[in-house]
């Protein structure tokens, strides 16, 4: 069976975007590879988290993993603390990443700009998220738009380690949705939708009631002229909206501007409200089950168990290539 690995911050409340882009495909790709997502704490605090908070979202991004559908008995689900190797493994291939190629991170000048001091950790993040793959060999990694470049630096590891040390590591590939890879911000579809937006009218988050959520989308930008048509160039707004309705309903994009022709923005948006609390409401329901079934820490430290037995042999062997002297 083949591997699958993703993760995601526990930095901030998790959106729309993120169930969009990343978790609903974590979903359907359970029941044909072998999957580990990870709650990646140690991603987090490359910028300054607040130990109380770190601790909360901690917890509430694991519950909305298991809460968005993933069946802890077909994949692993932990923290990627839990799990050292990761970090080991991050650390030695940050030694065999160059400077230029962290530098050229578009996330990373993103983060960094008009900062007066940023962290080692944010400059070096993407080793430790190659490090992540690479420990489990995996073949496949689900992500949004916004990771493909730190997916590629991942590649370009795995083969300088092959060429160096000896073939060893899989080449992994990204798995980006054609629809949904890139939501965008409710009160500007230049943004891509973000937990990190001091605006909360711009994102959903997946813990917003059913009224905040809306209220948000009566609140959304929409483009001049009224046609709900897909035209992501001419008409930004209404198009991104129309991806969160086709991601949420199942319905294609034709579909929709079929169904809506002649139509104005005001029944649309007030439809696609509907679907997009259809899909949430569920979701959240089993998230507080979760959380007060005290469940949790059993399903994570299992899951870290089985990550562990993976990691560790593939960090074994990885220091046997380079030359470590193992213990005995
Ligand atoms: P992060 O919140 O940065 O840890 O992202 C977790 C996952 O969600 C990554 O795979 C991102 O690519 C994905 N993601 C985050 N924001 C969006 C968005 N607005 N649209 C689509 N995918 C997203
Ligand atoms: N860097 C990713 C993000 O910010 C999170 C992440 C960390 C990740 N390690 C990973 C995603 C490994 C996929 C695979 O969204």
């Amino acid at each position: 069976m083949k591997t699958v690995l993703s993760g995601i911050q526990p930095s901030g409340k998790l959106t729309l975007g993120n169930y969009i882009g990343a978790m609903k495909n974590f979903v359907k790709l359970q029941n044909d590879y072998a999957c580990n997502f990870m709650v990646v704490d140690l991603h987090a605090i490359t910028v300054a988290q607040d130990p109380k908070a770190l601790r909360e979202q901690s917890e509430a991004v694991a519950a909305l993993f298991i809460a968005a559908g993933i069946d802890p008995g077909k994949a692993n689900v932990y923290m990627q603390s839990h799990v050292p190797p990761h970090a080991e493994l991050g650390w030695i291939l940050t030694t065999l990443t160059s400077m230029g190629e962290l530098e050229r991170m578009t996330q990373f000048k993103d983060k960094a700009a008009g900062k007066e001091s940023v962290g080692a950790g944010l400059f070096v993040y993407p080793s430790l998220m190659a490090a992540d793959i690479l420990v489990y060999n995996a073949d496949l990694v689900p992500v949004g738009e916004d990771q493909k470049q730190h997916l590629e630096l991942a590649r370009d590891l795995a083969s300088r380690f092959n060429h160096r040390f000896g073939e060893y590591f899989t080449s992994p590939d990204p798995y980006i949705p054609e629809v949904g890879a890139r939501i965008m911000s409710l009160d500007d579809a230049s943004k891509k939708m973000s937990k990190s937006n001091p605006n909360p009218g711009s994102y959903i988050a997946l813990l917003d009631t059913p009224d905040e959520i809306r209220k948000k989308i009566s609140r959304a930008t929409t483009d001049s002229g009224k046609e709900v048509r897909y035209d992501p160039a001419e008409k930004p707004e209404i198009s991104n909206l129309m991806s969160i309705y086709s991601e949420c309903s199942g319905k294609s994009l034709a579909e929709i501007q079929n169904e809506y022709e002649g139509q104005m923005y005001g029944g649309f948006k007030k439809d696609l409200a509907e679907v997009a609390v259809s899909v949430l409401e569920p979701l959240q329901k089993r998230y507080y089950e979760i959380r007060e079934s005290g469940q949790l820490y059993d399903i994570l430290a299992k899951g870290a168990d089985r990550a562990m037995e993976t990691a560790s042999r593939t960090l074994n062997d990885v220091k046997e290539r380079m030359g470590f002297l193992l213990p005995r």
